[in-house]
């Protein structure tokens, strides 16, 4: 028996940090994506490995520890806490690969989040629809960070661009954007816990600052919205210009990726901003004439990695079909 789940990371356009407080916010699932194969295992114990992020460990389900035989754990809580709420306890094989980096603010954490629960569902015959999905691994993504919006796992179950409203309802944007975009990131991990929890502080200690803040990056993001819809690359660039400003006030941006944001700027990115939750992580930068020459800067002193906006989101064995929920 053998289950293979793969589900895409996502880049946020507007609204990191601001989503929290159910301000809208636009993200797009990307061509990276995370693959979780689930299959009976070969000895009488639980294993996870990954080659791509060099990594494995042998885990106690029950108890919700692990052994390491190789590598750091990083998105092992993740996995632990699926299994504990979606599986009985036997024995199984899991295998990750990912083609996104971790911790860099591109939604990974959602992306193995989302394939290991589907492979799951799968493994098990669980009837289950996307909603029920998405639900699921938000819940896991709030145990193991403690504060989490769902988009994440909402991107990363449903993939496309997609607008996020304050209702929670997600809207999937019909056109493409076609415009390239390049993302930049930095090789501190971004904790995005930590940093979510630093922007709350901050609004406690500064309401009447802090919040009209928040506002206006739910503003800016509908009014990303329009611009989209409009394919205005114009106005779309100087609104993440205007956000990377707001974010910057929130105190989540880095040495690094201010480095990033006016690297890009000055290679020709018409908008460029933190891209998640910042203190680390990535930027995004809106490129309309020379996407390689923004890279080529940023590649000077940081990482850069070619991504594209993907319509595709979870598939369950190489399709997107799914069973009924009961
Ligand atoms: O850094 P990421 O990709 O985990 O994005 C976090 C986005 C936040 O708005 C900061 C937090 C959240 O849960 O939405």
């Amino acid at each position: 028996m053998e289950s293979v789940a793969t589900a895409p990371g996502k880049t946020i356009l507007f609204g990191e940090h601001s989503v929290v407080y159910d301000e809208p916010a636009i993200a797009g699932a990307v061509n990276k994506r995370a693959k979780i194969k689930i299959s009976s295992a070969k000895n009488n114990y639980t294993t996870f490995k990954s080659y791509d992020l060099a990594f494995e460990a042998i885990l106690d389900t029950r108890n919700s520890s692990y052994k390491l035989v190789r590598g750091k754990p990083g998105i092992i809580r993740y996995v632990l806490n699926a299994l504990s709420k979606f599986h009985d306890h036997s024995p199984i094989d899991i295998e990750l690969s990912l083609n996104l980096p971790i911790g860099s603010g591109l939604g990974s954490s959602a992306a193995v989040t989302v394939a290991t629960i589907a492979a799951l569902f799968d493994y098990h015959g669980t009837p289950f629809d996307k909603e029920y999905l998405a639900n699921c691994a938000h819940g896991v993504e709030l145990d193991v960070q403690g504060i989490a919006s769902p988009l994440d796992t909402l991107v990363s179950t449903y993939g496309g661009l997609v607008y996020l409203s304050r209702e929670k309802k997600i809207v999937h944007f019909d056109n493409h954007l076609e415009v390239p975009f390049v993302i930049g990131f930095t090789t501190k991990y971004s904790n995005t816990g930590k940093m979510v929890r630093n922007v709350r502080s901050l609004k406690e200690r500064y309401p009447e600052l802090i919040e009209p803040i928040i506002e206006t990056m739910g503003k800016i993001a509908n009014e990303g919205r329009v611009a989209i819809l409009k394919n205005d690359v114009d106005k779309l660039a100087n609104l993440m210009n205007f956000n990377q400003g707001l974010l910057d006030s929130l105190g989540v941006n880095t040495q690094e990726l201010s480095r990033m944001v006016y690297i890009a700027r000055k290679n020709g990115a018409t908008g460029s901003k933190i891209t998640g939750s910042g203190g680390g992580g990535s930027m995004i930068a809106l490129c309309p004439n020379n996407p390689d020459k923004v890279a080529n800067a940023i590649n000077r002193f940081d990482n850069t990695i070619k991504v594209n906006f993907s319509k595709e989101g979870i598939l369950l064995n190489g399709e997107e079909t799914f069973y009924p929920r009961l």
